[in-house]
């Protein structure tokens, strides 16, 4: 495999293009269970109906872990939505009709949302009486089995030549309530900054969802909390904003 392209570079990893193959290669410090998770993650996906290049292989390369999938040849949706400002409308509809469809696929191996995130609750730097909040929070909210991207954004959606999209990135997937995958995508688009359409956003996957605002705000403060384990310094202090919100208004 040749790994002169580089189409993305990331802190902890570096995606190559060699023909047909996207290359995603991770750094030696990096998690060996999460790139194998990550990997099964995928193949995963790849027995529903959501459209995602095919899982080919999963190996050492230099002594560094890689996944290899098919290379899909187009743009990526954040990429379209920075070239074609006019089509932002446009674009976001078929962003949120996209999530649905993957909404409504199930995957029953898939890890499940809630576990994942009351991990990430006792993971976090809150005090003992918010996370008790939080966790008392999330046991309340319904319990579902859709499937959740759970990083769903635009750069994660390739679109080809012929207007077709794909899906990609799924080292984040479980089966859960879409609400919450919804707050997770509103959160992303606040955190780069763009409140707009963040707000745009949400108020389109209410709508086309006929789902209650209040509904998915109720899980922001448990997908801030859960991102807040991530421990970017940058987010710290909107995270923790949005953590102790008790009920949203
Ligand atoms: N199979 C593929 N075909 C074409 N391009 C790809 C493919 N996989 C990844 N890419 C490109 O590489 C970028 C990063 O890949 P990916 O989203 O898998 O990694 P990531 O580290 O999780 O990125 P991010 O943190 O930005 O979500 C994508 O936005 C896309 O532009
Ligand atoms: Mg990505």
């Amino acid at each position: 495999m040749k790994l002169d392209k580089v189409i993305a570079t990331r802190p902890n990893k570096t995606v190559y293009r060699d023909g047909d193959l996207a290359i995603k290669v991770f750094e030696r410090d990096y998690s060996k269970a999460d790139i194998l998770n990550e990997a099964l993650n995928h193949a995963r996906v790849e027995e529903t109906d959501i459209r995602i290049p095919k899982l080919i292989e999963v190996g050492m390369i230099d002594g560094k872990w890689a996944i290899v999938t098919d290379f899909i040849e187009g743009k990526t949706l954040a990429q379209l939505m920075e070239e074609n400002p006019g089509k932002k409308q446009e674009y976001l509809e078929m962003f949120v009709d996209l999530q649905l469809s993957i909404h409504r696929e199930k995957a029953p191996m898939l890890n499940k949302l809630k576990d994942k995130m009351n991990r990430k609750i006792s993971a976090t730097h809150f005090d003992a009486t918010t996370r008790y909040d939080l966790h008392m929070r999330l046991e309340s909210m319904p319990k579902h089995d859709k499937v959740c991207h759970g990083d769903f954004n635009p750069s994660n959606v390739i679109i080809t030549a012929d207007g077709t999209p794909y899906v990609i990135d799924w080292a984040h997937v479980t089966q859960g309530n879409a609400s919450a995958d919804a707050a997770r995508t509103y959160l992303l688009f606040w955190l780069s900054g763009d409140v707009k359409t963040a707000d745009e956003y949400l108020n389109l996957f209410c709508k086309r969802s006929d789902t209650p605002k209040q509904y998915v705000q109720k899980w922001l403060p448990i997908v801030a909390a859960s991102q807040s384990v991530k421990g970017k310094p940058e987010e710290k202090e909107l995270l923790s904003r949005w953590v102790q919100v008790v009920d949203y208004e």
